[in-house]
C-alpha cells in the first residue's frame, strides 16, 4: 500500500491533468489507498477509532488539497502557455501580411473623386433615408406623378413631421437640393452613394451606387455639361477616343433633359467603351430645372447651372468587364479576390486613375 509521502510527491510531479487524476483515483478512488484506510475505521472499537480517524482523516485532507494545489499550478501554466503562442501582434504593418482588397465599387468612387476633384467638384453627401420631400417635391416631381411609381420606392413604417412616409432614396438627386440649402451658390459638387429600388435581375439589385453632378453658377450652358461629361469620361475610360451622344430625354428635374450615349466598339471580342461601332446609355442629365433651384431657396433668375446621373456598378461594370451586377454584393471571396484593389494603390490622375 502507497504511503502519503510518495503519493504528495507523485502529485507534486505529475505532468498533466491526466496524470494527476491518475494519482487522484489511486488514493481517493473507490479502490484508493486512503479509501482503503477510511473503511477499516469502520471495524475498530470507539477507543481505536478516536486515535485512528483524525489521522486517516488527516490523510486524506492533505492528499485532496495537494490535488487541488498540483491543478491549479497546471491550469495556470497551460493558460500561460496559449497566451504566449496564441498572441497577436496588433501593431504589425499590414504590408507584411496582406489580406482583403478594395471592392471595385469603393475603387470607382475614389477614381471618380480623383477625377471630378481636378476639375473643381467638392463631394457631398445626404441620408439614404430621406423623406418624400427631398427624393421627389422638391425635384419637381408632381404628387401622384407616376415617375414616383416608376422608381418602384421602398416606403418606411415611420413618417416624416408632414406626416408622409420616409423612404430608402430611390437616387443620388436629393443631394443636389440638401448641397444647395448648405451650401448656396456657385457650386460644384459629385455626390456618390446607394441608393434603392425594388428590381432585381442580372442588372438590377435593390440596393445599387449612383453619383450625381451638380454645377450651379452664372451663365452656365449645355456646352459646359457636354465638355465636363466627356473631360469626365476620357479620364476615367482612360482613353481618348471617347465620342458621347446626347439624345432628348425627361426627367422632371432637369429641363431641357438629355440622355447620354457614349460610343462603344469591339476589342478581342468584348464591347469596349470607346470608338463609335455602336452606342450605349450611360448618364442622364440636363440643365437644373428652376423649380428645383427655388426649391432650394436660390433665385432661379439669378442661378442655373447643369447636373447629371450615371449608376456607380454599371461605370466599373464596362471599365473592369464583368458580367452580373449580383455578384458585386455576394460576398464571395474568390470574386474579391479576382476583381479587387490593393488597398495600398490609391488612383491618381498622373498614373491613370484605375492604375
Ligand atoms: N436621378 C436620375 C436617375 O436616377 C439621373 C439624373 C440625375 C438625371 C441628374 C438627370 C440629372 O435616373
Amino acid at each position: 500500500m502507497a504511503d502519503l509521502a510518495t503519493t504528495l510527491s507523485r502529485i507534486a510531479a505529475a505532468p498533466d491533468l491526466a496524470a494527476l487524476d491518475a494519482e487522484r483515483v489511486a488514493a481517493l478512488g473507490k479502490n484508493g489507498w486512503v479509501t482503503a484506510l477510511l473503511k477499516t475505521l469502520g471495524g475498530m472499537s470507539p477507543d481505536e477509532r478516536l486515535v485512528h480517524g483524525p489521522e486517516v482523516q488527516g490523510k486524506r485532507s492533505t492528499v485532496a488539497s495537494a490535488i487541488e494545489a498540483r491543478k491549479a499550478a497546471l491550469e495556470a501554466a497551460a493558460l500561460a502557455v496559449r497566451l504566449a503562442t496564441e498572441r497577436i501582434d496588433l501593431s504589425l504593418p499590414a504590408a507584411e501580411t496582406p489580406t482583403g482588397s478594395v471592392h471595385p465599387v469603393s475603387q470607382v468612387m475614389d477614381e471618380l473623386a480623383e477625377i471630378f476633384a481636378d476639375l473643381g467638384f467638392a463631394v457631398a453627401e445626404g441620408p439614404e433615408i430621406e423623406t418624400d420631400w427631398y427624393n421627389f417635391t422638391a425635384l419637381n416631381f408632381p404628387e401622384d406623378h407616376p415617375a414616383r411609381a416608376m422608381h418602384d420606392t421602398f416606403y418606411l413604417d415611420s413618417h416624416d413631421e408632414t406626416g408622409k412616409p420616409l423612404l430608402l432614396r430611390t437616387h443620388t438627386s436629393p443631394v443636389q437640393i440638401r448641397a444647395m440649402m448648405k451650401h448656396g451658390a456657385p457650386i460644384r459638387v459629385i455626390a456618390p452613394g446607394r441608393v434603392y429600388r425594388s428590381d432585381s435581375d442580372a442588372t438590377h439589385t435593390p440596393m445599387f451606387h449612383q453619383v450625381e453632378g451638380l454645377v450651379i453658377d452664372r451663365n452656365i450652358t449645355m456646352g459646359h455639361l457636354k465638355w465636363t461629361l466627356e473631360t469626365f469620361l476620357k479620364a476615367f475610360f482612360e482613353r481618348d477616343d471617347i465620342a458621347i451622344r446626347l439624345r432628348p430625354s425627361f426627367f422632371p428635374f432637369t429641363e431641357p433633359s438629355a440622355e447620354v450615349d457614349v460610343g462603344w466598339s469591339t476589342e478581342k471580342g468584348r464591347r469596349v467603351v470607346g470608338g463609335q461601332e455602336g452606342w450605349m446609355e450611360v448618364l442622364g442629365s440636363g440643365m437644373v430645372h428652376p423649380r428645383v433651384i427655388a426649391a432650394a431657396g436660390l433665385d432661379p433668375d439669378e442661378w442655373q447651372g447643369f447636373a447629371f446621373g450615371t449608376g456607380i456598378d454599371r461605370l466599373a461594370m464596362l471599365k473592369y468587364g464583368m458580367g452580373d451586377l449580383r455578384q458585386f454584393f455576394d460576398g464571395d471571396l474568390r470574386w474579391l479576390r479576382h476583381y479587387g484593389f490593393g488597398a495600398l494603390s490609391v488612383p491618381t490622375l498622373s498614373a491613370g486613375v484605375g492604375a
